[in-house]
């Protein structure tokens, strides 16, 4: 018998590139591949790229000269594929820029990897960019229940692909097509076969999550309310999250989500970009800052320990002081747990590149420092203010440490405690008694019985 042929996987950029990365390998595993860490030891090198933002995009093209170099000094015949964003967005520019590649695939051709391959055995170079009309969650098989397992207890499960929304800035809506929610039938079957191999959290991933809408059993269309309604019922499945939404689209029916789901974490990403109405019309967003305030008001109302985190982007054409100032009293006011904050980046093809008005570098980053400081700032004023709250924390790998586990808080927190290594998959009670500046450490009090509620009962009324 010969040796198993060996796949190794890099993604770049968003979740939804993690979950395909997933597929690509289940898909490969059928076909007898089994995955590796080490791209030297690979027959097959996928890198699963990410158009994002020019340097997401240029990181590809770093590591395929890396890779033509390896696979030159050893003399290997390791094939080369190019998928996600990039593919889609540059196809066959990447094999004249980057001849060591084999192969580009786009996001939705995925299932169609065994043929390609096959094409590229034959020496061929294979580009498929197509929007194909048949879907390729229909062909992409499930995971091996090992391959579950050994991905841990929280897993991604996309709900809806592509973004019709076009932002003035972004690529998205190009790179990965129109949007397209998937029927709930198969959501729930795909969430039910993932818990039954140990998965206690699930986080429902979309470009634009809360626009789902699915097709429900009842024949009529669910919102991602109602479907996380209706996930919350699979018993031992303990946490839900969903990610990214946009502020549109954030309903009262999901809101309402927040209040009575018990299993729906109290965190939610709600990238704003901008808090400058000028601006975020320029950017096509579709809502002004008075919108994200009030669904603030609304979530917290509903759910009064929500924390919230967010994107921005500084230096937009034609943005201001005054206008950049609006975005950092925004974020002043809401205090996010968490934020990213990016510059500005030119992307072909899309209306923004186009304008007049491009700020210069230094303008860019001297903003990006700025609202960096306030984001960091209200971070910390959130980690800090967990010193001694109890938090039910989903244990997930081994720390750096023998005799550590880290887990995640319900507002995704990396948490270090000392537990077994049997630990992982289960959920404890934990005190929190340290708080630094990329975890928290705390104290193990039970294994939880109520298992992953967000228990966030203070000490004092524990000890009363
Ligand atoms: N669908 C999500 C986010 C998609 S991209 C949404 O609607 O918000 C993730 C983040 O990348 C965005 O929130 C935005 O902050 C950032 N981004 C997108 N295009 C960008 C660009 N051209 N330059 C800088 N940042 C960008
Ligand atoms: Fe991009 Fe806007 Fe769509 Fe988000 S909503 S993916 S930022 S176009
Ligand atoms: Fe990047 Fe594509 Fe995701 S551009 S952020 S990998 S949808």
């Amino acid at each position: 018998m010969h040796e198993p042929r060996k796949l190794y996987v890099k993604s770049f950029g968003c979740q939804m590139n993690v979950y395909d990365s997933n597929r690509m390998a289940d898909t490969l595993a059928k076909e007898g591949y089994v995955e590796t860490q080490d791209p030297a030891d690979a027959d097959l090198v996928i890198l699963n790229t990410c158009h994002i933002r020019e340097k997401a995009a240029e990181k590809v093209y770093s590591e395929l000269g890396r890779l033509r170099k390896a696979k030159q000094e050893a003399g290997s015949d390791t094939v080369i594929a190019v998928a996600g964003c990039v593919a889609q967005a540059e196809g066959a520019e990447i094999i004249k820029r980057a001849p060591v590649v084999d192969l580009v695939v786009g996001p939705q051709s995925y299932h169609r990897l065994p043929e390609m391959l096959a094409q590229v055995k034959g020496g061929r170079r294979v580009v498929d960019t197509d929007f194909p009309a048949e879907d390729k969650f229909d062909h992409l098989p499930a995971p091996s229940a090992a391959a579950t397992r050994k991905r841990g207890p929280t897993a991604f499960v996309t709900v809806q692909e592509g973004c019709d929304k076009f932002c003035t800035f972004c690529v998205v809506p190009y790179t990965r097509g129109a949007e397209v929610s998937r029927p709930v039938a198969k959501i729930l079957g795909e969430a039910r076969a993932l818990v039954a191999q140990g998965v206690r959290e699930i986080t429902l991933i979309g470009q634009n999550v809360n626009a789902f809408h699915g097709e429900g059993p009842d024949g009529k269309t669910w919102g991602l309310g109602r479907l996380l309604e209706e996930l919350a019922g699979i018993d031992r499945l303990e946490r839900l999250r969903y990610t990214t939404s946009h502020p549109r689209d954030m309903d009262d029916g999901l809101i309402a989500a927040h209040r009575d789901l018990p299993q729906l974490m109290p965190y939610l990403h709600l990238p704003v970009q901008s808090g400058s109405d000028r601006i975020l019309a320029a950017m096509n967003r579709r809502h002004g800052s008075a919108l994200f305030f009030e669904i603030i008001d609304k979530l917290r109302a509903a759910r009064p320990d929500i924390a919230l985190s967010s994107d921005f982007i500084v230096g937009f054409p034609g943005e201001t002081e005054a206008d950049f100032q609006a975005t950092l009293d925004m974020a002043e006011r809401v205090g996010f747990a968490s934020a990213y904050s990016f510059k500005y980046s030119i992307r072909p093809g899309t209306p923004a590149a186009e304008h007049g008005d491009q700020l210069s570098e230094s303008v860019k980053s001297e903003r990006l420092a700025r609202l960096h400081q306030v984001l960091e700032a209200s971070k910390t004023a959130f980690d800090r203010a967990c010193l001694g709250r109890r938090f039910d924390i989903l244990l997930e790998k081994p720390g750096r440490l023998p005799g550590q586990l880290i887990g995640r808080s319900p507002y995704l927190q990396s948490v270090v405690v000392t537990a077994p290594p049997a630990g992982i998959g289960e959920f404890v009670t934990v005190d929190i008694t340290e708080v630094g500046p990329n975890s928290l450490a705390g104290r193990v009090v039970d294994a939880v019985e109520d298992r992953g509620r967000t228990s966030d009962r203070p000490l004092a009324a524990m000890e009363a």
